[in-house]
């Protein structure tokens, strides 16, 4: 019952304008040769409407990274779902855990941004992920699953969303779970999401994140369960980019 997966890249806080290049390069590369998956480039909020312009023609969806719970206000410094929706992004990173350890974002403000992204018509991509010391103590599947239960609103059902499953350790370190780790956290994580949403938690992609590169990529994407890929690092360059999503 896999539907089409769903490669997101992650430039976190890197690029400039210049940077707009290395996407308008993918985008051409998968107008000659289109791609098995969705791809999208959630790049900083500064550059969606760029790059939106840029990559016209929708081979490439934009998301942004990160949105306020509020849909306007007194916030200085952030920025409104309706707003990352208006600069021309179609879905929204959200509860990643650069954004939980640095940000203090807890699973009940992760659920209030992903209330935000429905109504202002934003595809959410909901990070989850157990920490290393986690990890050790044998406890990931209970964060995870706590995680699912907490950062997933009941009005998520039925709607268009992802979530994806980024263990810390494995973020930025090269490391990754071993092919049957990732089956058992995504397997506890679908149990997770059908537990909490019902039918409605059964078809949404479950996305792998966490030193994903061209040389893992094509068995990790054929895990059961793996919907798609969250990739930071090797989404900068689009020549990487295009190796995983040729894996996929
Ligand atoms: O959102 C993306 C992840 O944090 C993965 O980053 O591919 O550089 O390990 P990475």
């Amino acid at each position: 019952t896999q539907s089409v997966k769903l490669v997101a890249g992650n430039w976190k806080m890197n690029g400039l304008g210049a940077s707009l290049a290395e996407a308008e390069t993918l985008a051409k590369a998968l107008k000659e040769q289109a791609a098995a998956c969705r791809v999208a480039l959630c790049p900083p909020a500064t550059l969606i409407d760029r790059m939106a312009q840029a990559l016209e023609g929708g081979v490439v969806e934009i998301g942004g990274q990160d949105c306020h719970a509020e849909a306007s206000g007194a916030y200085t410094g952030s920025v409104s779902a309706e707003m990352v929706r208006e600069a021309g992004a179609g879905l929204v990173i959200l509860g990643h855990s650069e954004r939980r350890a640095g940000f203090g974002e807890t699973d009940a403000d992760v659920a209030a941004k992903v209330e935000a992204a429905l109504a202002a018509g934003l595809e959410p991509i909901i990070c989850i992920g157990e920490t290393l010391q986690e990890r050790e103590a044998g406890q990931a599947v209970e964060v995870v699953s706590r995680q699912v239960a907490g950062s997933l609103p009941a009005s998520l059902a039925g709607k268009a969303f992802a979530v994806a499953y980024e263990p810390v350790w494995a973020i930025g370190t090269g490391l990754t779970p071993t092919l049957e780790q990732i089956e058992e956290v995504h397997a506890a994580v679908r149990a997770a999401m059908i537990a909490k949403l019902g039918e409605g938690g059964r078809a949404a992609p479950i996305l792998y994140g966490g030193s994903v590169k061209p040389s893992n990529a094509k068995e990790i994407l054929a895990v059961a369960e793996v919907g798609g890929a969250l990739v930071g690092g090797a989404s900068l360059k689009a020549e990487d980019f295009l190796g995983i999503i040729r894996a996929a």
